[in-house]
């Protein structure tokens, strides 16, 4: 298992360049089970999560061939991936591979929908919380399909397809989102999705589909409209710019000091972080380029944020911000709504002095003057980025282990980061 070693102290400046985002380009990769004919992807992160659910697809029966690099692509150019469902082999999703991706889930949508059937494990819990699928399965019952749990696994029929609904999530879900979009679009007749999931990668999602011949109306909005469709055909798409990635890297510069271009990176799908870095004390313009983000010598300012859906606060940064506050010059309050148990980073933050605690839902971070390199554990993906933005503005080394977790989300993160001065190195085959 590989480890990362940090030396602390440098500022970052430079240019990275942001990848196309993973939770854009599993659901895009999932919808070319809707098709016979080919979807092109284009800008596709490299990426374990990726490299992993192209496996989970070909177990399906599809095809996926990733194009070689053209004249002036570099090594932070995004592939271009051309899968091919010609013809489904297998509707089932086996527990081996389910367990180790929780979006794998998503595959019974499209399954089911072209096949009337799919039979794909539960994902089961994982280490930000509970993680249901309960709405997930409401919305494909409410489009007709029966769903029986039988040992570990859940079995999804519609033998006479798909039917139109009128379908209200209690609770906006991203994967309920995505999932009922992917069904509705080849069920008969017309499905209405109230208090629908409005994050950019649901509208890239449908944007994908309306060129694969779908009838989407008002994605990134709360009520999505959907008329099924006979069939889809193949369609080429550019997966979006990773929002998570971009805004991470923003609070490593803001931790750090510094200057730094996001290349590709758009204000537009990260406003609610950007302006929490801006109280911080962080500078951040945009331009055709994409977000240039400074923080000059002064004092990082303490800022309180709630997480939320889109267009608030994004779970999905709540560490990375964690660990931006904790060199704050006073008491910032983190609260998180949509994992109850997103805190795992709190304790390894502790490692590098950091002072916080917990309450209910809450981390009160009260910031110090100085961290100090310690060696850390990645526990999920998030929660591991966190640590390497401590190390970076730690005094002395880190090393963080387990970082698969990284690799998961995180495309090439030592290079991007040592090209803008880091003093970062992966140690491979360290335990
Ligand atoms: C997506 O997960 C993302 N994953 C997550 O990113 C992200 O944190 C999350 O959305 C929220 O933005 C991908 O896109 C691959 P949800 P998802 O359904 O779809 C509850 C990362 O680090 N819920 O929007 O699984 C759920 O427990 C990952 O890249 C139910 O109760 O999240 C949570 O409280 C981590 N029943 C809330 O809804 C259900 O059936 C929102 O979850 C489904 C969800």
């Amino acid at each position: 298992m590989d480890k990362i070693r940090i030396v602390g102290g440098n500022r970052l400046k430079g240019i990275i360049p942001i990848s196309g985002a993973k939770n854009a380009a599993l659901p895009l990769m999932i919808a070319s089970l809707l098709t016979k004919d080919t979807l092109t992807l284009e800008n596709l992160p490299q990426l374990a999560d990726v490299g992993l659910l192209q496996r989970i697809l070909g177990n399906h029966g599809v095809d996926c061939a990733i194009a070689g690099k053209r004249p002036g692509e570099t090594s932070d150019s995004g592939r271009t991936i051309h899968l091919t469902a010609g013809e489904i082999v297998d509707t089932t999703a086996p527990y081996e591979l389910v367990s180790r991706m929780r979006a794998s889930f998503w595959v019974i949508a499209p399954l089911l929908a072209r096949m009337g059937e799919a039979k794909v494990s539960l994902p089961g819990g994982c280490a930000i919380g509970t993680r249901p699928v309960d709405l997930l399965l409401m919305a494909l019952e409410k489009l007709g399909a029966r769903i029986e749990i039988e040992n570990g696994y859940v079995v999804a029929t519609a033998a006479k397809g798909l039917r139109g609904a009128e379908i209200e999530f209690p609770k906006a879900t991203v994967g309920g989102t995505h999932t009922a979009m992917m069904a509705a679009s080849l069920a008969h007749g017309h499905t209405v999705l109230h208090n629908a999931a409005r994050e950019p990668e649901i509208v890239d999602l449908a944007a994908c589909l309306v060129k694969m011949g779908a009838r989407i109306k008002g994605a990134g909005q709360s009520v999505v409209e959907i008329e099924g469709v006979g069939s889809l055909a193949g369609a080429r798409h550019a997966v979006l710019p990773d929002r998570i990635e971009a805004g991470t890297y923003a609070m490593a510069v803001a931790m750090t000091g510094g200057d730094v271009l996001l290349q590709g990176a758009r204000a537009d799908l990260l406003q609610a972080a950007l302006d929490a870095l801006q109280r911080a004390g962080a500078h951040v313009g945009e331009s055709n380029e994409g977000l240039r983000v400074t923080r000059d010598g002064g004092a990082i300012a303490p800022v309180d944020v709630v997480t939320a859906p889109f267009p608030a606060f994004p779970t999905d940064l709540q560490a990375q911000f964690m660990a931006l506050m904790t060199r704050a010059n006073g008491v910032a309050r983190i609260t998180e709504t949509i994992f109850e148990n997103r805190f795992m980073h709190v304790q390894e933050l502790a490692r590098f002095g950091a002072h916080i605690r917990l309450e209910g839902d809450t981390a009160i971070i009260e910031g110090v003057d100085r961290l100090e390199g310690a060696p850390v554990m990645a526990t999920d993906l998030r929660a591991s980025v966190s640590l390497v933005i401590a190390a970076l503005a730690a005094r002395g080394a880190t090393t963080v282990s387990r970082v698969y977790h990284l690799d998961r989300g995180f495309e090439r993160l030592e290079h991007k980061l040592q090209g803008c001065g880091a003093e970062i190195e992966r140690l491979s085959g360290q335990e």
